[in-house]
């Protein structure tokens, strides 16, 4: 896979988005303060009206939208996304509640620089449902992984996890706010230094040079 070099300045992210944005925001919050090394050059969803392209908007940021029904085929949506999203120039892309996979022309092109938050302890419970499978298994601890997307479901190298407790009454919305509330924490700790410090794949494993003892 790639490597994302450091940058002197702001590194220039695309985010993808398809839902509420929260993820987004924590990221647009922590991008206004110089300090944490981002620029988020736009921000791309694969639906419109959502309050993830509201809360882009507000701030300023470019916005496009690409809908897979728009195409002939997820083929001709993928290559199209990449062509977006390279438009922007960006060093590294966060999927951030996007619900659509990477094809294999997107990742011909970003792969290796493209992450994705997932609601669950990678590898368990990959997929749409992560907090509603992980409730319906009865696990006790779940949580959230960043990952390096690869051509697989939620599989690839760990960037990074946080780990949530499942309550007793938990329902799949309640247990998802309380993973939501950490990942935003890992999301915007991790970008941050991917974005600053840069970083490069090899086999399993995501190495980050300034990469602190766990
Ligand atoms: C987040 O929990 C993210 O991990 C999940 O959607 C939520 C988006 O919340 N993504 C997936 O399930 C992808 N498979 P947000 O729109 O409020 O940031």
């Amino acid at each position: 896979m790639g490597a994302v070099p450091p940058d002197p300045d702001a590194t220039p992210i695309v985010v993808l988005v398809s839902g509420s944005g929260t993820n987004l925001q924590a990221l647009i919050d922590a991008a206004d303060d110089p300090a944490y090394g981002v620029r988020i050059a736009a921000v791309g969803a694969d639906r419109h009206d959502i309050e993830a392209l509201a809360r882009a908007e507000r701030h300023g940021i470019e916005t496009f939208v690409l809908r897979t029904a728009d195409f002939a085929d997820r083929s001709a949506w993928d290559a199209a996304l990449a062509d977006e999203v390279a438009r922007h120039g960006p060093a590294l892309v966060v999927l951030a509640g996007f619900m659509k996979l990477a094809g294999a022309q997107f990742l011909e092109r970003f792969g290796g620089r493209t992450v994705n938050t997932h609601p669950a302890l990678s590898p368990a419970f990959p997929g749409m449902h992560a907090p509603a499978d992980a409730l319906a298994h009865g696990v006790k601890v779940t949580g959230a992984t960043l990952f390096v997307v690869d051509a697989g479901v939620d599989t690839g190298p760990i960037v990074a996890q946080v780990a949530v407790p499942v309550l007793p009454d938990d329902d799949v919305e309640s247990l998802h706010e309380r993973i939501k509330s950490s990942e935003r924490g890992m999301l915007v700790e991790w970008v941050g230094r991917l974005a600053r410090d840069g970083f490069t794949v090899d086999g399993r494993h995501v190495i980050s040079p300034r990469k602190d003892p766990a």
